[in-house]
């Protein structure tokens, strides 16, 4: 315990912690997305699957019991998360009081200032998300209905301005996983000349197909091809 205090303590500790928490929040989207898939297949199958969610583990585990042991690890990741890149900034802050000159600082500032806004945006909108559809108080959601999914995500997005939102969130967040999994190969020791190539590739290629297909949702809900 006493050595993994030590290592946490540590910019290495703290990095390994990023990329850890990051894993699991990747994982998070991943599966999220392809979930919500299930728009395209109608109502009837993204709410059954919404409702097997709730019964995964019963009657072993009480109803929602796994979902609700999923959304601590969840938010655990979150919070770890957000507090290894807080005490990652304000430890590169302590090191390099005066700026540097040179094309290498500029472009790790510009990719550390993406993800630090970059997870702000992204940390702001899970918090709109939840209200808008998971608790639905009628300041985030016009017409919420508790177990019917698929009226609640069309309903909500016929919202211009809520639909504009999540597809600028969800911007944010191709940068954010692309930056991330870039970063975390590095941190997890993925790196070297040879590995290269297939780090990018594999950051763009995950990045692309969890933004454009969550852009695609409200998209979708927006130009009517899901009613
Ligand atoms: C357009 C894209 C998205 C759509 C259509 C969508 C849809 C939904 C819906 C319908 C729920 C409620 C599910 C239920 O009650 O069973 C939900 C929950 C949630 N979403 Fe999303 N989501 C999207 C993107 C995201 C993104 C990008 C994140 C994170 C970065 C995210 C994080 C969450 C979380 C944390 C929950 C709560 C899960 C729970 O408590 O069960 N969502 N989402």
């Amino acid at each position: 315990m006493a050595k993994l205090i030590q290592l946490y303590r540590s910019s290495v500790g703290k990095k390994f912690l990023m990329a850890a928490s990051g894993i699991v929040l990747f994982g998070f989207v991943l599966g999220h997305m392809l979930g919500n898939l299930k728009l395209y297949l109608g109502p009837e199958s993204l709410n059954r699957y919404a409702e097997w969610l709730r019964e995964i583990g019963y009657p072993a585990l009480p109803h929602s019991g796994f979902l609700w042991l999923f959304r601590l690890v969840v938010l655990g990741a979150v919070g770890l998360h957000i507090l290894a890149a807080t005490q990652l900034t304000l430890l590169n802050r302590r090191a390099r009081p005066v700026d540097y000159r040179g094309r290498q600082v500029v472009e790790a500032d510009y990719a550390s200032r993406t993800m630090r806004w970059g997870g702000v945006i992204i940390a702001l909108f899970v918090l709109y998300h939840l209200a808008h559809f998971t608790l639905g108080p009628s300041w985030a959601h016009p017409d919420f209905v508790p177990g019917d999914v698929y009226h609640n995500v069309v309903v909500g997005f016929q919202v211009p301005w809520v639909a504009g939102f999540y597809i600028l969130a969800n911007i944010a967040l191709g940068f954010h996983l692309y930056h991330g999994l870039w970063s975390m190969f590095q941190s997890l020791g993925v790196d070297g000349e040879s590995r290269q190539g297939w780090r990018r590739n594999f950051a763009v290629a995950f990045a692309w197909i969890i933004a454009l297909a969550n852009i695609s949702f409200p998209v979708a809900v927006l130009t009517g091809i899901v009613s």
